[in-house]
């Protein structure tokens, strides 16, 4: 807490550096309050400073995951979502911003929550009266009727559940532009909408889009407006390109997409945020508890093309930023993503990349996280090991510094 030293001095045996894409030895870091004020292999330590012994360990900038839902976690039965308020849901939600913080994942762009849970959870966060990651929150998902962020399969009778206010459904320009102005008015940094079906979702395909352009273009000029950039649920090669189109940020799981999205998104500068973990999750929990067949042969279509496609756009040189779906499995295991884009074709300082200075950049605040710099915020997290040689060291985070706080420290001297 606040009861600790303002002025810390960090020893790290070696650190990342994300800008250049190499790795420094023996550094000191000097943290005044919550930022990075002088970084050099040998700087004089104030008197009153505290120091952190990380002098056997690799010093990495806090790491940032694009695509969360950090307000709720699967886990139970496909049917429990019936049975819980969203009271049962922000009993919770503390919990996953802990385990999130505590994988080493300073920020997060969390992409999808009801009853702005997300944005009460982000001021109790911001306010140090609960551990938590940086977040960047889009409120509702927004989806056509019978889209990826509605309720289908059911019964016609159990579809007025919710105010059509209080929930992220619109149609038709006007109504995906007041849609827009609505989140905004009420906490939402980022827009995210769907161009596409989806896999955890009961409609029938996985690829179609479910916006026309028109619908996509209000959404992204309308954001544009009030200053937020947008983001697309798209796993549909022709949903993908409407979307890149329509202009938004990042193409969100990006599944099905073909030489003609891969080239558009390298033309428009679009970032691809693949979820490259998730099919290995899915496939092993989610028959188990209860989910619809239909479901997971959606996942069992989408899986491997996705991987593949992760491939074929990052060797083309598409952007791409890291983001992993959590809240699909456990929060805290957003580190297991990193072992499968190493697999999938990037090295592992790209992967660490993705996950720090393009993750930051997508999000707009590369002037505050994403690399250990003079004047950004101390997000800064250690392993001992080498994860540059080691990925999976990753996904045991031993030391934990979120704007000059030590939320854990798990490395013995
Ligand atoms: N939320 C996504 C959806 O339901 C999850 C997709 C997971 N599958 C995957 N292969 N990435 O569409």
């Amino acid at each position: 807490g606040f009861a600790q030293s303002s002025i810390k001095v960090i020893k790290a045996g070696r650190v990342i550096d994300t800008e250049n894409g190499s790795v420094l030895d023996g550094r000191m870091i000097l943290i005044a309050n919550d930022t990075i004020k002088e970084i050099g292999k040998n700087i004089k330590i104030p008197d009153k400073a505290e120091v952190i012994d990380l002098s056997n360990a690799t010093v990495l900038p806090g790491l940032i995951d694009c695509h969360t839902h950090i307000t709720f976690q699967s886990g139970d039965n496909y049917y429990e979502r019936f049975r819980k308020s969203i009271v049962d849901y922000a009993i919770l939600a503390p919990s996953y911003a802990k385990n999130t913080l505590e994988a080493g994942f300073t920020s997060v762009r969390d992409v999808g929550s009801s009853n702005f849970l997300d944005v009460a959870l982000k001021k109790a966060i911001n306010s140090n009266k609960i551990p938590g990651p940086r977040m960047q929150t889009a409120t509702y998902f927004i989806s056509s009727t019978g889209g990826h962020g509605d309720l289908n399969g059911f019964s016609p009778m159990l579809d007025s559940r919710e105010p059509i206010e209080m929930s992220g459904i619109a149609n038709g320009v006007d109504e995906v532009r007041q849609k827009v102005r609505y989140l905004v008015k009420y906490g939402a940094d980022v827009i995210k909408f769907g161009a596409s079906a989806g896999v955890l979702s009961e409609e029938e395909s996985v690829g179609a889009p479910q916006y026309t352009q028109e619908e996509m273009n209000a959404i992204v000029a309308e954001a544009k407006m009030w200053g937020r950039k947008s983001c697309a649920h798209a796993h549909g090669a022709e949903a993908i390109k409407m979307a890149i189109k329509a202009g938004v940020a990042s193409i969100e799981h990006g599944s099905l997409i073909d030489d003609e999205g891969i080239a558009l998104m390298i033309k428009n500068g679009t970032y691809l945020v693949a979820d490259v973990y998730n099919d290995d999750y899915i496939i092993e929990e989610f028959l188990k508890l209860g989910y619809p067949q239909k479901i997971i042969d959606k996942e069992k279509i989408v899986g491997l093309k996705q991987r593949q496609n992760f491939r074929k756009a990052l060797q083309a040189g598409v952007k791409i930023a890291y983001g992993t779906d959590a809240g699909v499995y456990p929060h805290g295991g957003n580190g297991k993503q990193f072992s499968h884009m190493v697999r999938w074709g990037m090295t592992t300082m790209q992967a660490i990349q993705s996950a720090t200075i393009n993750a930051a950049d997508l999000m707009g605040w590369k002037t505050k996280t994403g690399s250990i710099a003079v004047g950004k915020y101390a997000d800064i997290i250690a392993v001992v090991g080498n994860p540059i040689d080691e990925i999976k060291l990753l996904e045991n985070v031993q030391f934990v510094m979120k704007g000059g706080q030590v939320f854990k420290n798990s490395i013995k001297k």
